[in-house]
């Protein structure tokens, strides 16, 4: 089984970073051990020096071997995705471990709240989800491979979030982008709220504020565990289909499942000639 816990607007900062509960999801989150820990976003408040240096030093305690990172639009201000990538890397990070390859990338822009993807990624996200296309990016990615796009704006409206702004201007394009490449899990935050939503054979999941003040309304701070099973993990599926799982967990480990699916695992080429024809978008 391979484990993905996903974490999402920690809001490091003197007004609404919660040190015990932060301190609670460390502490869970490596009792879980994930194979593949994703944030989503929104590290820091307003993407000062001092904010990114604690941001580094929280996230340094989660002991996870391969960390994917994506900034979210309060990382980008004041200039601050220059520190991030010092202190992260690449803000459009790739990880391919064990059938599950996550490909994440930064849908912010400096000093505007609004998503943005942008045409000129289309053809760079189409090579790194598509294993053929991907043989000279000396990627691990394998055809049958689950499928993760990982990024901070939500690409679907949330409910009980008031008034839908910031969602990601080219949003319909992403989603159609994403829906031919044959992606199985997005994975966003940004509203603050958990929901998860199934289009066409995507699940589309975001993540609610994991160790912030800033809950909407009767949510509460909560980060979530996927859990992949393919054939050799159990009998419940054959060797075409993956079982996966979805939980919602809060900071005192409670997990409350919120999918159980088997989906079957997608060929590349049956995404191939879609994906070819994003490639032209390069
Ligand atoms: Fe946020």
């Amino acid at each position: 089984m391979t484990r993905i816990v996903h974490l999402s607007d920690l809001h490091i900062s003197s007004a609404h970073f919660l040190t015990d509960v932060a301190g609670c999801v460390v502490q869970g989150v490596n009792e879980i051990s994930p194979d593949i820990l994703v944030i989503t976003g929104d590290l820091t408040q307003n993407a000062s020096h001092y904010e990114y240096m604690e941001a580094k030093k929280w996230i340094d305690r989660f002991e996870c071997k391969n960390k994917v990172i994506v900034p979210g639009n309060h990382d980008s201000r004041n200039v601050g995705y220059l520190l991030f990538e010092d202190l992260f890397g690449t803000r459009s990070p790739c990880c391919s471990l064990d059938g599950v390859t996550v490909v994440g990338v930064d849908s912010s822009q400096p000093d505007i709240d609004d998503g943005h993807i942008g045409r000129e990624m289309y053809g760079w996200i189409a090579e790194r989800l598509n294993s053929k296309l991907n043989l000279d990016l000396n990627s691990n990615l394998k055809e049958f491979d689950l499928k993760v796009f990982a990024l901070h704006h939500h690409l679907i409206p949330v409910p009980m979030t008031g008034r839908e702004e910031e969602i990601p201007v080219d949003s319909g394009d992403v989603l159609e982008l994403l829906d031919r490449c044959g992606v199985d899990l997005v994975l966003c935050g940004h509203r603050h709220v958990p929901w998860v939503w199934k289009l066409n054979d995507m699940f589309v999941v975001n993540a609610g504020t994991a160790c912030s003040n800033k809950i909407k309304a009767r949510t509460a701070q909560c980060y979530n565990l996927i859990e992949i099973e393919n054939d050799r993990d159990t009998r419940d599926v054959s060797d075409t289909q993956r079982r996966i799982r979805i939980y919602r967990v809060l900071p005192t480990g409670k997990q409350t499942l919120i999918v159980d699916s088997i989906m079957k695992k997608k060929t590349e080429n049956e995404n191939e000639v879609a994906a070819g024809r994003a490639h032209i978008y390069a």
